[in-house]
C-alpha cells in the first residue's frame, strides 16, 4: 500500500518535472519526447486503482497537508498538457502523426460523452478549450457530421489548432475562434457545450452561460474528484436556479469524468 510519505514523494517530483518542463518550450520540438513521457507516467499515476485506494483512505487532515501541492500540480499539469498538445500539433506539421495515451484517452471518452443526450449531424457543438490539437472538434465532426466550433484563450492554440484541422479535417464543418463565449453568436444556438477539464474558471463560465444559452443545450463537464484532481479541476456546486446535474459518468480508467448538465427552466 502506497504511504502519505510516498505519495508526497512522487507528488513532489512530478512538480518538479513539469516546472522544468513547462518553461522549456520554445515552439520547437526539442523537449517534446520528455514531456510526453512525464505526462503518460502522471496518467497512468492518477488512473491507477491502488493509488486510488490509498488516497480515498488519507484522512482529512493529510489531504489539507496536500491541498498546496494538489493545487500546484493542477495548474502545472494543465499548462503543460496544453503544451503536448502544441507538440503533437508542430509533428502533425513536421509530417509525423503519434498518439500518446493521453490522447487515446480522451478519444475513446468521446463516444460516452453526452451519455443519453447524443450528438446527431444537426446538432451544433461548442467546445470551450479546443487547444493546439483539437481531437474533440474533430472526432465529433467525424463520427457525427455535426457542426462544431472550439474557442480558446490561446491565440497560439488557434494558429495551431486551424493548421491541425486543415490537415486532419478537411470537409469536416469545424470552425475554431479566439473568442469569449459572450462575443460568440454561435453560444445561442448550441445544443451541446463540452468544457474541457483543464480550463480553471469552468464553472464560473457555466454560470455565465446561462443568460447566454437555449433551453434545450446540454453542458458536458469534464472534471476530476480525489485523486484525479491532481490533473483537472474538480466537480463545483451549480446555483439550483441555473443548473441541474442530470448525469454523471464516471470513467474509472480514464483520466476524467463528465457532469451533465441541463438548464433549470
Ligand atoms: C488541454 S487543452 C484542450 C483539450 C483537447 N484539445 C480536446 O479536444 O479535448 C485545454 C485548452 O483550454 C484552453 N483554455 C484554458 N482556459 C480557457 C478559457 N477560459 N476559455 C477558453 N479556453 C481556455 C487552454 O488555452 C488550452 O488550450
Amino acid at each position: 500500500m502506497i504511504t502519505l510519505i510516498h505519495l508526497e514523494t512522487r507528488l513532489r517530483a512530478f512538480a518538479e518535472q513539469f516546472g522544468k518542463l513547462a518553461v522549456r518550450y520554445d515552439q520547437t520540438l526539442k523537449h517534446s519526447e520528455e514531456l510526453e513521457t512525464v505526462i503518460n507516467e502522471y496518467s497512468r499515476f492518477v488512473t491507477a486503482p491502488d493509488h486510488k485506494i490509498a488516497w480515498d483512505m488519507l484522512k482529512q487532515v493529510e489531504l489539507e497537508e496536500l491541498e498546496p501541492l494538489i493545487h500546484q500540480l493542477r495548474h502545472q499539469s494543465a499548462r503543460c498538457v496544453a503544451i503536448m498538445e502544441k507538440y503533437r500539433a508542430l509533428k502533425l506539421q513536421d509530417g509525423e502523426v503519434q498518439i500518446a495515451d493521453y490522447f487515446k484517452n480522451i478519444e475513446e471518452c468521446i463516444d460516452k460523452e453526452f451519455g443519453r443526450f447524443q450528438v446527431t449531424s444537426q446538432s451544433k457543438v461548442l467546445l470551450v478549450g479546443s487547444g493546439s490539437f483539437p481531437m474533440t472538434p474533430l472526432l465529433i465532426a467525424k463520427r457525427t457530421g455535426a457542426e462544431v466550433v472550439g474557442i480558446d484563450i490561446d491565440a497560439e492554440a488557434i494558429t495551431l489548432g486551424r493548421k491541425v484541422v486543415e490537415t486532419l479535417g478537411a470537409g469536416l464543418n469545424i470552425r475554431l475562434e479566439q473568442l469569449l463565449l459572450e462575443d460568440l453568436a454561435y453560444t445561442k444556438q448550441a445544443t451541446h457545450i463540452i468544457f474541457s477539464s483543464t480550463v480553471a474558471n469552468k464553472y464560473d463560465l457555466l454560470d455565465q452561460l446561462h443568460a447566454l444559452t437555449n433551453e434545450q443545450v446540454v453542458v458536458a463537464m469534464r472534471y476530476g474528484d480525489q485523486l484525479k484532481s491532481l490533473f483537472n479541476y474538480p466537480m463545483k456546486e451549480t446555483d439550483r436556479r441555473k443548473w441541474k446535474l442530470v448525469d454523471n459518468i464516471l470513467r474509472p480508467d480514464d483520466v476524467f469524468d463528465i457532469a451533465l448538465y441541463q438548464k433549470v427552466l
